[in-house]
């Protein structure tokens, strides 16, 4: 386990390379490819995570789900008729049905009816072609990859390109697939373990909404793990308990220092950070980085995505949702806020805007240096 040798932080081992240094300077914030570079391929592909890689993400992000016979593999959702061609498929014409997931009724196709030999047999497709048209000429030809699939590529990119590339998989709906006989927490952190195993000090980040999924995998393994944050809302499991707190109540100062007994770093939306402007008011910087980071807590924001659409309305360009705006200028902002990490669709843009981040910070060490002497 990595982590075990490596100066802690908080309660939770600080994983290898950390984005903050224990000496107080600050590391570089790590790039997240979230879902794969998905803004160019349609997600959770193995080509999505390769380009992801090819453009300097530091992790790569797959979302976890399980199918009917047990094997993990990368979709966002137990649903499966938005991101792959099961809808066109007559011979699962028959599997299409009406589930309550966490809650809410959702109709189509389900992972956990599959098998993994015939996951195998669809195409994943683009979830946003109305945002991404380009990448609907990728439609039909990258399948749906198993998490053991992924750690293999990860570990070939990282040979590679000769830099530690890391994996921030979440386990994706545990109540709704420990409900079906599919609770994940096992097979997760036997695969990662396996993949540490084979290559020591790999950097690995576990994530999950759900508190009870985090304290299971917590007892399962020393690798860190990562509370996601709503904007709104609350963690499934906790409704389910009828635990009255929502996502608001975890990240108050006693939220963020129980968080830090199972966990080391939050994933928070980015409105949680700086909430968007309303007619009243402009969108200020809320506190929470600084809080979390108290509670000894490294802070992730997702989702950065560099369409009109994803934007504020200052940042935006042109008039077509699917246009790109200013998005280097809103990752500048959470990097400035002092965020250790970001979730992003397009990983190239978070590179450079690190690397802009990078160079104004040399440059006030610089006069600052200039000053005192
Ligand atoms: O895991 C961070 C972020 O990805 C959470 O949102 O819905 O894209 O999995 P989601
Ligand atoms: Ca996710």
């Amino acid at each position: 386990m990595y982590t075990d040798t490596l100066p802690r932080r908080g309660p939770r081992a600080i994983p290898y390379p950390c984005s903050r240094c224990v000496t107080g300077l600050t590391r570089d914030p790590v790039v997240i490819a979230h879902r794969g570079a998905s803004g160019y391929r349609p997600e959770h592909t193995l080509a999505a995570y390769r380009l992801a890689i090819a453009l300097g993400a530091d992790y790569v992000e797959p979302d976890l789900v399980p199918t009917r016979d047990g094997v993990l593999v990368a979709r966002h959702e137990p649903e499966i008729g938005a991101t792959t061609d099961v809808a066109r498929r007559a011979e699962f014409a028959h599997r299409r049905t009406a589930k309550l997931v966490d809650g809410r009724a959702v109709t189509g196709w389900f992972v956990e009816d599959f098998t993994l030999g015939e996951l195998r047999t669809l195409y994943a497709r683009e979830r946003l072609p109305w945002l991404r048209p380009g990448n609907r000429g990728y439609d039909g030809q990258f399948a749906v990859p198993t998490l053991d699939e992924i750690l293999v590529l990860v570990r070939h990119e990282s040979r590679r390109y000769g830099r530690p590339v890391g994996v921030y998989p979440e386990v994706k709906n545990p109540s709704y697939f420990a409900s079906v006989g599919l609770a994940m927490e096992g097979p997760v952190v036997a695969a990662l373990h396996r993949h540490t195993a084979l290559q020591p000090g790999a950097p690995v980040y576990v994530q999950s909404f759900e508190p009870s999924c985090l304290r299971r995998l917590a007892g399962l393994t020393s690798l860190p793990l990562v509370q996601l944050v709503g904007a709104v809302g609350a963690p499934r499991d906790l409704v389910v308990a009828g635990d009255r707190r929502g996502y608001s109540d975890l990240v108050t100062p006693l939220g963020l220092r129980e968080i830090s007994t199972y966990a080391g770093a939050i994933g928070v939306h980015k409105d949680l950070v700086v909430p968007p402007p309303t007619v009243e008011r402009v969108g200020r910087p809320t506190t929470v980085v600084d809080r979390a980071h108290s509670a000894g807590l490294l802070v992730h924001v997702w989702t950065l995505r560099d369409e009109n659409h994803f934007l504020p309305p200052e940042l935006r360009m042109g008039t077509k949702p699917g246009q790109r705006g200013r998005a280097a200028a809103e990752h500048r902002r959470f990097l400035d806020l002092g965020v250790d990490g970001v979730f992003t669709d397009f990983p190239d843009t978070a590179v450079a805007a690190r690397a802009a981040h990078r160079a104004v910070g040399r440059r006030r060490l610089t006069i600052a240096g200039a000053v005192r002497s």
